[in-house]
């Protein structure tokens, strides 16, 4: 992996990409969400083999961040999903919930309406330190300031919410299911990682990641098997002025 290179797009699968493109012990943090239903290109076989090359590529004292969202008729399927990442070897450290301003209305008088998605914060060893006030919120009751810190910042826990703007018809040329961009920052930011650092999302759709990347000064690392979604985060990124050093169209 070249040291200079800051943005790497891959038009390619990404169990095997990785596996091609990346040695052990590369990458300083992973950022991703995995196709939730099959019709997308979900099955038990891609999450086992791909938890196990973020496990492989992803430095020692590392985080990997797996968003994953709810499925009406599989509803256990993102806390198995975050299993397969433990059986790969990642300690599962915290559960946060992205609660959105938006939701598809629910028919019937069965269920409520959606509101939520998980976020699995995943460790590969534990002499790591997040920087949690890099996404500080103010406190609420103003005499804590000082208590732990003299600043009107508080760690924000495990409930994030983060709104998005709804797609309209003529915005379609980004992804279906593209998580807002204030959603990797997060992580990143979390992650307390340096600028410059490797940052890797196997399944990239429009590159959201990358974008946060960019803005954070970090290295993005970004795989998509679908060409057309490849090609709207290709020109996203290249519409912020990112330069890509490697592009590979499959
Ligand atoms: C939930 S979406 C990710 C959306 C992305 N976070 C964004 O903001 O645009 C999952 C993506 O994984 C892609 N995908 C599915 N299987 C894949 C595979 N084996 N290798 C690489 N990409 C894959 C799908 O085409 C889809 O774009």
């Amino acid at each position: 992996m070249k040291k200079k290179c800051r943005l790497q797009l891959f038009n390619e699968e990404c169990v095997s990409g990785i596996r091609r493109h990346f040695d052990d012990n590369s990458i300083d943090l992973i950022v991703t969400s995995p196709p939730y239903k099959e019709l997308d290109g979900f099955s038990w076989t891609l999450i086992k083999n791909i938890a196990l090359q973020c496990y492989r590529v992803l430095k020692n004292n590392s985080l990997c961040f797996v968003n994953f969202g709810h499925l009406a008729g599989y509803k256990s399927r993102p806390f198995q999903v975050a299993m397969e990442f433990k059986d790969a070897g990642f300690e599962w450290i915290d559960t946060i919930t992205w609660v959105k301003n938006h939701y598809t209305p629910v028919q019937g008088n069965k269920r409520v309406n959606n509101l939520t998605e998980f976020i699995f914060k995943l460790a590969k060893g534990n002499n790591y330190s997040l920087d949690r006030l890099a996404i500080g919120v103010p406190y609420t009751d103003k005499s804590n300031i000082g208590r732990y810190n003299d600043k009107d910042l508080r760690c924000p826990g495990n409930a994030w919410f983060i709104p998005y703007k709804t797609i309209q018809r003529k915005e379609q040329k980004y992804h279906k299911d593209r998580f807002p961009v204030e959603l990797p920052r997060r992580c990143i930011k979390l992650s307390g990682i340096p600028k410059g650092s490797f940052v890797l999302d196997p399944f990239g759709g429009s590159m959201t990641t990358g974008v946060a990347c960019y803005e954070l000064g970090m290295k993005f690392i970004g795989f998509e098997i679908d060409k057309n979604t490849f090609m709207i985060g290709k020109n996203r990124i290249s519409k912020l002025g990112g330069n890509i050093c490697k592009l590979q169209i499959g």
